[in-house]
């Protein structure tokens, strides 16, 4: 399995950058997992206390580089014009920029591909928002947006697939909100959501993971 690579340009909504975990957002990820949400529709580490978060953090990298996973986190882009590292006008900022020394900054929620299938080109979208940042169309966007990413040239997927509980309202409408259309349920009774790229982009690209 290859080494994922990371969005370049980084991706970026006007009121949110999605950059890889920093060892100094355990403290937040570890609130986050202590939400009760959090724990009923997703498998949260247990204890999901500070340390397991600055574990899991920890083994983010390597996780990426083995190919297994890429894990983004949205948080709040830092207003740093005296540094002229800010934002451009449209929200966006190249890697390493914006988003630099932002750990432990306000995390927003998380959006991250896993469970990378490269013979078929398919892989696992997931997500979540962290409580206070809910019903802001957060992570409709946050999946709109590493869906488009994933099925674009730089990743070159074909397929990206979502397993959302029939009884978790808003991540299905987060789901369809994001392009993602029912194509089938598990047997412990969870819908399969899946978003698939547009042809030309796939083929043109001959890209794999
Ligand atoms: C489900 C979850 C991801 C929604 O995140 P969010 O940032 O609030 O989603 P958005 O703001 O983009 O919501 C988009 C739409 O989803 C629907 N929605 C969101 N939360 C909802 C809820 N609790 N009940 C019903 N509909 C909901 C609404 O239609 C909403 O649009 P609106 O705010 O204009 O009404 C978030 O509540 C969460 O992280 N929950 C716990 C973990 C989880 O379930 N993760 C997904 C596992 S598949």
């Amino acid at each position: 399995m290859m080494r994922l690579p990371l969005p370049e340009p980084m991706l970026a909504g006007t009121r949110f950058v999605l950059r890889p975990w920093e060892s100094g957002d355990a403290a937040s990820l570890a609130v986050a997992w202590s939400d009760p949400e959090m724990r009923r529709w997703l498998p949260v580490p247990e204890p999901g206390d500070l340390s397991a978060a600055a574990a899991w953090i920890a083994g983010e990298a390597d996780r990426r580089h083995a190919g297994q996973a890429l894990d983004l986190v949205a948080v709040e882009p830092v207003d740093d014009l005296a540094g002229g590292l800010g934002a451009d006008p449209m929200g966006r900022s190249g890697n390493g920029s914006a988003a630099k020394g932002q750990a432990g900054a306000d995390l927003l929620g998380e959006v991250g591909l896993s469970a990378f299938d490269p013979e078929r080109g398919a892989a696992m979208i997931g997500w979540w928002t962290a409580e206070p940042h809910r019903r802001r169309g957060i992570a409709t966007e946050i999946v709109r947006l590493l869906t488009t990413w994933a099925l674009g040239p730089q990743l070159g997927l074909k397929i990206l697939v979502a397993e959302v509980e029939p009884a978790n309202p808003g991540s299905l409408a987060v789901a369809m909100a994001a392009g993602y259309q029912e194509v089938g349920r598990r047997d412990d009774g969870r819908l399969v959501m899946a978003a698939v790229a547009a042809t030309g982009a796939v083929i043109g690209s001959g890209r794999r993971v």
